[in-house]
């Protein structure tokens, strides 16, 4: 089955799949819907199969009656092979009250949109949404480096952090609050996806760049985008979203400093300069307090960190991190490994690192943790 999910265009809330899928099968659903009832009229197996097998080859034609071509007409879209995957299904059932369920499975994907309360996912199409994730292990070999996504800023986050967790944990219109904003990653994802994102940042030239990425691409849902320069562990929160004309968010998002692995300046307020590891968490928890204030209850946190090494330990800032938050009225949703995907490292330096854990008997980080929380 291709990767390209196929969705009802009013709920399509990836802007950036739209123009990579190249086989949509558009048609018109009355028509369709139609046909589906038909088939589930016919008493016996081999009477729907054979309409199945003649209907799978008429459509192929893009002048079969149901195919749009711009047709003002209600439409439904799929993907080619999610669509013929369906009807494949219908046809192998080994019983015909199976093969109805099956036709009747797909009339409710026409007809019915069924989401939850915290995200746009049609549950009625749950298996068109290959392209998210649902395992705890992500190996991702590329970042997104579309528009103004790039790896630019050192200590940025991949594309597909927030936009995984904006499309599982958001609808379209929700607000999204990023504490540690760096170059505006979540920003631009949020735009992308019609989510209204809130980022707050320190350091102002880092402000001015996320700006500048964010107004460089189209505002399509015409969302509210933007980045408050401040320090995220004393900000009024309640006031910085009152200027939006908010008082809560639907989702939280937090990537803050590895502690000091990148020193991101020289600001004392700034996490990573913290003087010690007891001090990062207490800011951090800081931050966590304040944000879960306009968190509404039921939704979700996701904090992205990882851990580090220093005189001969390996200091697990995730899961200290994991438990300060748990401590503050959150339930943990689940602990997502990521690799860190391969930097221009030296050859030579890979090499000394290599000696170095051979030498001091320990492994080499390539690995970090999303943490997934939800708000009680
Ligand atoms: C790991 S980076 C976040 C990168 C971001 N996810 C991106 O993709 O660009 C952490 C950011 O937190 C900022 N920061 C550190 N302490 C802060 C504080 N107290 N308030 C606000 N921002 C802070 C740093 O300046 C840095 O840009």
């Amino acid at each position: 089955m291709s990767r390209n999910a196929l969705r009802n265009l009013p709920l399509f809330d990836d802007a950036s799949h739209v123009a990579e899928d190249k086989e949509v099968l558009q048609l018109d659903e009355n028509g369709l819907l139609h046909t589906l009832n038909q088939w589930k009229t016919l008493s016996a197996l081999p009477a729907l199969r054979a309409a199945i097998a003649e209907f799978s080859s008429q459509i192929r034609d893009p002048r079969h009656s149901l195919r749009l071509n711009g047709s003002g007409n209600k439409h439904v879209e799929f993907s080619w092979d999610y669509f013929l995957g369906e009807l494949s299904q219908i046809a192998e059932s080994l019983t015909l009250d199976r093969a109805r369920y099956y036709v009747d499975r797909l009339v409710k994907g026409v007809s019915e949109v069924r989401t939850s309360k915290i995200n746009d996912i049609n549950l009625n199409r749950w298996k068109e949404y290959e392209d998210i994730y649902t395992d705890s292990l992500w190996l991702i070999d590329r970042r997104d480096a579309s528009g103004a996504h790039s790896a630019g800023y050192w200590g940025n986050f991949i594309p597909q952090i927030p936009h995984q967790m904006m499309r599982r944990y958001t609808k379209r219109g929700e607000w999204v609050l990023d504490t540690f904003a760096g170059s505006g990653t979540t920003l631009i994802e949020g735009q992308r996806l019609g989510r209204n994102t809130i980022g707050i940042e320190l350091q102002d030239r880092m402000v001015e760049q996320a700006k500048l990425l964010v107004s460089a691409e189209s505002n399509r849902y015409g969302v509210t985008v933007d980045v408050v320069c401040g320090d995220s562990t004393a900000i009024d929160y309640q006031a910085a979203l009152a200027q939006y004309g908010q008082e809560s968010v639907q989702l939280v998002v937090m990537h803050p400093p590895y502690f000091d692995i990148i020193r991101f300046s020289d600001d004392p307020r700034d996490l990573s300069n913290a003087s010690s590891v007891d001090a990062f968490l207490a800011m951090l928890s800081t931050v966590v307090d304040k944000a879960a204030q306009v968190l509404d209850r039921g939704r979700y946190l996701v904090m992205v960190v990882g851990d580090k090494y220093a005189n001969g330990e390996w200091i697990p800032l995730g899961f200290h991190s994991m438990n300060e938050v748990m401590e503050r009225g959150f339930s943990l949703k689940s602990i997502i490994v990521k690799n860190f995907e391969e930097t221009s490292g030296k050859r030579n330096q890979k090499e000394l690192w290599r000696y170095r854990a051979l030498v001091g008997g320990f492994y080499i980080f390539k690995h970090e943790y999303i943490l997934v929380f939800k708000k009680r």
